[in-house]
């Protein structure tokens, strides 16, 4: 796993899109894996701000999605992809794909989303943000690394951290479907971000912890090609913080 500690959020947002737009530009059929939440805005950010005319023709798929929210719902992942990424990044709406938690079948509804993510080559780029239980998508702690996509239930610390986005702590759904573990770990790159002090404790858990189902996102130090993104908040808690900025600095010609 490489671990890279920018001095600011916007440092990461242009990072991230640097990685995602060389690649785009080398794959047209390139299929990113979008995220919602705070953190990654800024990687929409740049990446709207330096838009390539080859970002409308790649694919997207969501992580997740709360069950039971009706898709025009502002808070529905559908909305929100569509607000943030979408329209943003001027991608082809037919292209850009997002678990379908309001399906009168979900189960059905989450092995559909698992062919269409195969069916479309499979991911090339996921980019991630970390909850404070140390989920990702929103695999809650004991997820299997092996699991895929399917209905979850959200704990009680997740409803609460979301429930700035609803009107009430209520009305924050109790379930959701996310692409499992295995889903996340059959990316061909991961790049997760986080910034701000309340996200150092899961980055240490995730990155320097045990590999355990109790921290969701320590499944990422089973992949290949992970990167973890952090402003020096985030950062903070990591044991090994100085040898990451050291390796980055030093970092051969090749990987630059
Ligand atoms: C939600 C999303 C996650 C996201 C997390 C953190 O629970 N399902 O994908 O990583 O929030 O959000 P934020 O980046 O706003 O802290």
């Amino acid at each position: 796993m490489q671990v890279i500690i920018l001095p600011s959020a916007a440092a990461i947002g242009d990072y991230a899109a640097d990685v995602i737009l060389r690649g785009v530009a080398e794959r047209p059929s390139y299929v990113l894996g979008v995220a919602t939440g705070s953190s990654p805005l800024p990687v929409y950010e740049a990446l709207e701000r330096r838009w390539i005319p080859e970002l409308a023709g790649i694919s997207a798929f969501a992580l997740d999605e709360y069950v039971g929210l009706p898709y025009s719902h502002p808070e529905s992942y559908h909305s929100v992809i569509d607000r943030e990424v979408t329209t943003r990044l001027r991608l082809d709406p037919n292209r850009v794909h997002v678990p379908d938690g309001f399906a009168d079948d979900p189960a059905a509804a989450a092995t559909t989303y698992e062919t269409a993510i195969r069916d479309a080559g499979g991911i090339d780029l996921q980019l991630l943000g970390i909850g404070g239980s140390g989920h990702i998508g929103f695999n809650e702690p004991t997820s299997s690394f092996a699991s895929r996509t399917r209905i979850k239930t959200l704990t009680p610390g997740t409803r609460s951290d979301n429930a700035r986005f609803f009107s009430s702590p209520d009305e924050v759904p109790l379930h959701c479907m996310t692409q499992g573990l295995g889903t996340i770990l059959d990316a061909r790159q991961v790049l997760l971000v986080a910034t701000g002090e309340k996200k150092a404790s899961a980055i240490a858990r995730a990155v320097e912890g045990p590999l355990t189902s109790m921290c969701p996102g320590s499944a990422l130090q089973l992949h290949p090609d992970a990167t973890v993104l952090l402003d020096e908040a985030a950062a903070s808690e990591l044991t090994l913080r100085d040898y990451y900025r050291f390796v980055f600095e030093h970092r051969p010609k090749w990987q630059r």
